[in-house]
């Protein structure tokens, strides 16, 4: 059933850039239902509002593969003109709202452009154009050529945020890595096979955030400690027919887990599962299932593997693993985002793993600095957000 048909701006007073903002905001809030579903597409809102500024129609990006959030919003907006709803000259010089500029190339699905022009749109409003070079200012042309109105840049800043991993996984095809690390608050990542040391609340955000990535990173040494599932559970699953299980990705340069056949990660009925080997390393047989990336002689390539990983299709990783990888992540820059969990508690006992081990800091000048987006609590844990500044 159509919703929100009547729905106009707030004050009919409101001048354009108002409008404009007030739509975009909108936008911004339907394109986050495709989290978990849209990627490796970006997440997209579409809203548009008729000449007399009343809301017509609403869309957004689901999934890879079907239709964008345009074709979505049209699409509503054609079903409520064949239930009467709407009147059959609602679209003609109606104004599109968007966050992102919209695609003029045929992929799975044919181009936004051609849509809008033949629905007779007068006006689009994009927060940002498509890093993707496929687009990149070519959709605000091919409207532009078409005689509608083009105004690009309103909420800019959030838009870009918003597809922070579209844009880094577009301009630099590498994936955008989150280092996630529960760690006591003498930053001691915990004993062995131990339980869970975060609140329930904690675990639940992490297993949201899980199912808003490609892929899990983790390593055989973790495995061997810990075997742990890695995958989306907390009654996720079921809920949102867009939830997937992220690909497993388990750095296993002596390819030790052969050793291991039974551990969870192999158990690949739930989730999918990548091993990623050294060069060099004999493998019975080596299918899609494995990856195998140089061995640089104290451990694997890491900026190989991102590249690798991007070529797979997988824009986001999220890491769950111990100290020595997060600190070779961090050595290697190739971390763009950390979500650190923080329990009242003190270990203090340094036979217990540090939550960073291994980088090669001399000195304050290499430390990284973290540019914190925000902190919270979730019951008794404490957590960061954060984006890092690495040193020159
Ligand atoms: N609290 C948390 O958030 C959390 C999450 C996961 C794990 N953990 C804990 O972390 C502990 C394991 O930590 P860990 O430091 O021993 O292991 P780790 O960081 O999980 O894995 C390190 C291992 O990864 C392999 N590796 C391959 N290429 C690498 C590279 N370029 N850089 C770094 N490592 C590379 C190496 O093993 P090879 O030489 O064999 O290749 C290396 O020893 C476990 O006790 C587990 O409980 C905690």
């Amino acid at each position: 059933m159509p919703v929100q048909w009547h729905a106009s701006i707030p004050s009919a007073e409101l001048a354009s850039e108002d409008c404009d903002v007030f739509w975009m905001r909108r936008c911004l809030q339907l394109a986050q239902r495709g989290l978990g579903g849209a990627s490796p597409n970006p997440l997209v809102g579409c809203v548009i509002v008729n000449k007399a500024g009343k809301l017509i129609g609403e869309g957004f990006h689901a999934k890879a593969g079907e239709a964008h959030a345009e074709v979505d919003a049209l699409r509503q907006v054609c079903e409520a003109q064949e239930l009467g709803y709407l009147g059959a000259d609602d679209l003609k010089g109606a104004t599109v709202y968007v966050n992102l500029e919209p695609c003029c190339h045929t992929g799975k699905t044919g181009p936004c452009t051609d849509a809008l022009k033949e629905a007779g749109i007068g006006t689009v409003v994009c927060g940002t154009l498509d890093p993707n070079p496929l687009v990149s200012g070519q959709g605000r042309d091919a409207l532009q050529r078409a005689q509608i109105s083009v105004r690009v840049g309103v909420l800019e800043e959030e838009c870009a945020e918003l597809n922070c991993v579209f844009f880094h996984a577009m301009t630099t095809r590498k994936p955008y890595v989150t280092l996630k690390l529960a760690a006591t608050l003498d930053g001691r990542l915990g004993p062995r096979q131990s339980a869970w040391m975060t609140s329930d609340m904690a675990r639940q955000e992490v297993h949201q955030l899980r199912s808003y990535s490609d892929a899990i990173l983790t390593t055989a040494n973790t495995v061997f400690s810990d075997n742990p599932r890695l995958t989306v559970r907390e009654g996720l699953v079921g809920k949102n027919p867009n939830v997937r299980q992220p690909l497993r990705v388990v750095l296993d340069r002596h390819n030790r887990l052969e050793a291991m056949p039974h551990c969870h990660v192999l158990d690949t009925a739930e989730a999918p599962t990548l091993r990623v080997v050294g060069s060099g390393v004999m493998v019975s047989h080596i299918d899609d299932a494995f990856l195998v990336v140089a061995d640089t002689g104290t451990g694997l390539d890491l900026t190989q593997l991102m590249t690798g990983l991007c070529e797979r299709g997988v824009t986001s990783v999220w890491v769950e693993a111990g100290g020595t990888l997060a600190g070779s992540l961090l050595d290697a820059q190739l971390v763009n985002r950390l979500k650190l969990y923080t329990p009242p508690l003190i270990l203090g006992d340094t036979s217990t793993p540090p939550m960073i081990s291994g980088r090669l800091c001399g000195n304050l000048s290499q430390a990284i600095g973290w540019n914190v987006l925000n902190r919270y609590t979730l019951e008794n844990t404490s957590v960061l957000d954060a984006t890092p500044i690495y040193p020159a």
